[in-house]
């Protein structure tokens, strides 16, 4: 059998003492879409999260609930757990630094750097961050507080046991030069290699125990305990297998990708590589700094009250939209503003006009003009539009590639956004409601249902890293019956593989637009002082405010068929896509217009008007049109705006 690669990916264990936000999701989110990525792929892929539980903050706050460590952390740890079960993550494994499996490779790796003298005891003196838990000289001190979190440093004088971390300085620079990918982005790496211009002095990797006892003892000297970064960082090594399953360490490491947030980077280029130097370990493949997320443009934190709880994102808006926004938004590796409102844009603009509205609309026309079954692949020449439409899904698999290659998520739904955005053209263009209406046609109308269909199933393909469920989901809808069967990415990806004859399973739409509530209220609302001295004026009769007018849903709706209520001469059936759902609209126009006058059109409709019965025919919506008694014109845009789209 061919040997499948392998894929060991990392995201940083997070402490068990905070509650999980954004910026936890974030990390994992990516590195679930590469780990997915990748098992598509055919690779063997182990993918590793965790939790780090020891350190002065978990003790303190065990303490303050009047409980052990151990059971606080046992406690808090659920809430990363069932978080990734929510956002489905896909990892591995779960390591916690609490367990035996951990704690003793932490013991074993001190003992080895102990016996081979990188380790040295010496006494310390200098000042000590609390709560960073970190030392600091007299040098680097900001104004006398701590240079990394500005808070109040106290003086400290104690015997220590120090890594030699300086003796690497020379090897470490020239790794990082020689392996350009060692570090990504480039500015980040340029970043690494600045801080390493300065001497690089060695790492007081110990803490007493009379100060601090919740850690891993030293096995040279059970006073101390380790200092919780060198403990953290060897769960990369102790989790597949290292001192205690050669053959899995050998299998995994060295791992492909440790992510992390630009915070960690120094502790993960230099510190984790000059620990593994001492212990004679190759060093990673690649490490990848992400950026951190703002909240409406301020710093996220507990005192602004601005933590985005991820548990409420999926809760209000769903796991796929929310895995989708965070990767889709800003590049990978550069900061970016969260906000409601941004989530809600993409949602309703590329989630529910674009990806949704292609598969409804899609398995509208099978069902309608197919008999809800996936018709024949065409066998006759092909126009333009197939072409254009074929060509992008060609070049989608590479252009993925690449994508993900480069950690450019936002470049990868790019490419397939461009496809799903070429098959509701190639929809429009080949206008199958007009092709329907001439038996002549039944065979191009085929080969449109049926290539549009087929790029559906494709998008689906490439979606499942990024959006799991809603991948599954669209197979589901297109009629296979074991959709969640990891497919195989190579044979999978060639044109034609959609079965025809398969009846499809339209369900409910995917992405159900959501209103933006009002951001800007009206004037009226506005309590600024002077308008509260304002006397309010009740509305002239006729006129209506703001708020009323408001109600008004109105909608960019494009017609797809038309035809006349029998024994109504005024009245025409259409049917209208409004991007989420095809409305049934009676509208009494039938005198001014044909109903294939009518085909293609973009209308104005009033999306949430009661349903009524019109002769007999249920109505869902009114076109706007001027004229009073008699229709003079309906309202149309020129410009292929989306259906769907808001009207104000
Ligand atoms: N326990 C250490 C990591 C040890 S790894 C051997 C730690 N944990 S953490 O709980 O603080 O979270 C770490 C991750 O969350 C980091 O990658 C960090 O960058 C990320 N984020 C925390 N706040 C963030 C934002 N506001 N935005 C994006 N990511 C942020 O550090």
């Amino acid at each position: 059998m061919e040997k499948k690669n392998t894929f060991y990916i990392t995201t940083p264990i997070y402490y068990v003492n905070d509650a999980p936000h954004i910026g936890h999701a974030y990390t994992t989110i990516a590195a679930d879409v590469l780990a997915r990525y990748h098992r598509l792929k055919g690779d063997d892929v182990f993918f590793l999260t965790g939790t780090d539980e020891h350190g002065q903050k978990v003790s303190q706050a065990a303490e303050a609930r009047r409980v052990s460590p151990q059971a606080h952390a046992d406690e808090l740890v659920g809430r990363y757990q069932s978080l990734w079960k929510g956002l489905g993550i896909s990892n591995d494994d779960f390591i916690r630094t609490t367990e035996e499996r951990h704690r003793q490779v932490v013991q074993s790796a001190l003992q080895q750097l102990w016996d081979k003298g990188e380790i040295y005891e010496d006494s310390y003196q200098g000042w000590y961050c609390m709560p960073d838990e970190r030392f600091w000289t007299e040098k680097d001190l900001v104004d006398g507080k701590c240079p990394d979190c500005g808070r109040n440093v106290e003086p400290l004088s104690e015997r220590n046991y120090f890594f030699r971390m300086g003796k690497y300085q020379t090897q470490l620079q020239e790794h990082i030069r020689e392996n350009h990918a060692f570090i990504r982005p480039e500015t980040r790496r340029n970043e690494v290699l600045g801080f390493l211009e300065k001497p690089l002095g060695d790492l007081c990797i110990s803490r007493p125990k009379r100060r601090l006892s919740w850690g891993i003892p030293l096995p040279f000297d059970p006073e101390y305990v380790t200092y919780v970064w060198f403990d953290a960082l060897v769960n990369y090594i102790s989790t597949p297998g290292f001192l205690r399953d050669p053959a899995a360490f050998q299998r995994w490491w060295p791992a492909d990708l440790h992510l992390v947030g630009k915070d960690i980077l120094t502790t993960h280029s230099v510190y984790w590589s000059t620990m593994l130097m001492g212990l004679g370990i190759p060093l990673p493949r690649g490490l990848f700094a992400h950026g951190w997320w703002t909240v409406n443009s301020e710093k996220m934190s507990k005192s602004l009250g601005n933590v985005v709880k991820p548990a409420e994102m999926i809760a209000s808006f769903g796991v796929d939209p929310f895995r989708y926004f965070l990767l889709r938004e800003v590049p990978f590796g550069q900061d970016g503003d969260f906000s409601k409102d941004a989530l809600i844009n993409r949602i309703n603009s590329d989630l529910a006009n674009d990806l949704g509205n292609l598969l409804s609309r899609t398995l509208t026309m099978v069902e309608r003009y197919s008999e809800g079954r996936i018709p024949a692949p065409p066998t006759e020449d092909e126009t333009e539009d197939d072409l254009v439409l074929k060509k992008k899904v060609e070049v989608l698999p590479k252009e993925m590639e690449e994508a993900i290659g480069n950690l450019e998520f936002q470049k990868g739904l790019t490419a397939i956004w461009q496809l799903v955005r070429q098959a509701n053209r190639y929809i429009e263009n080949a206008a199958p409601w007009i092709l329907a209406k001439d038996p002549k046609q039944k065979k191009r109308l085929n080969a449109v249902l049926y290539n549009t269909a087929e790029s559906v199933r494709i998008v689906s393909l490439f979606v499942a890293p990024f959006m799991p469920k809603t991948a599954i989901e669209m197979l589901r809808q297109l009629g296979f019956t074991d959709p969640e069967k990891e497919p195989d990415l190579e044979e999978s990806v060639r044109w034609g593989r959609l079965p025809s004859g398969q009846a499809i399973a339209k369900g409910q739409s995917l992405f159900p637009r959501i209103k933006l509530k009002e951001a800007n209220q009206t004037n009226a609302d506005q309590k600024t002082p002077s308008s509260k001295k304002k006397k309010k004026l009740s509305p002239p009769q006729d006129m209506i405010t703001y708020d009323e007018f408001s109600k008004l849903d109105l909608r960019v709706g494009f017609i797809q068929s038309a035809e006349k209520v029998p024994d109504a001469k005024k009245l025409l059936k259409l049917q209208v896509d409004i991007g989420t759902e095809i409305r049934q609209v009676v509208a009494g126009i039938a005198t001014k217009y044909t109903p294939d006058g009518l085909l293609g059109k973009r209308v104005i409709l009033v999306a949430n008007l009661k349903p009524a019965k019109i002769r007999g025919v249920v109505s869902e919506g009114m076109l706007l049109a001027a004229g009073e008694k008699d229709v003079l014109e309906v309202a149309t845009f020129l410009d292929k705006i989306p259906p769907g789209t808001k009207v104000r």
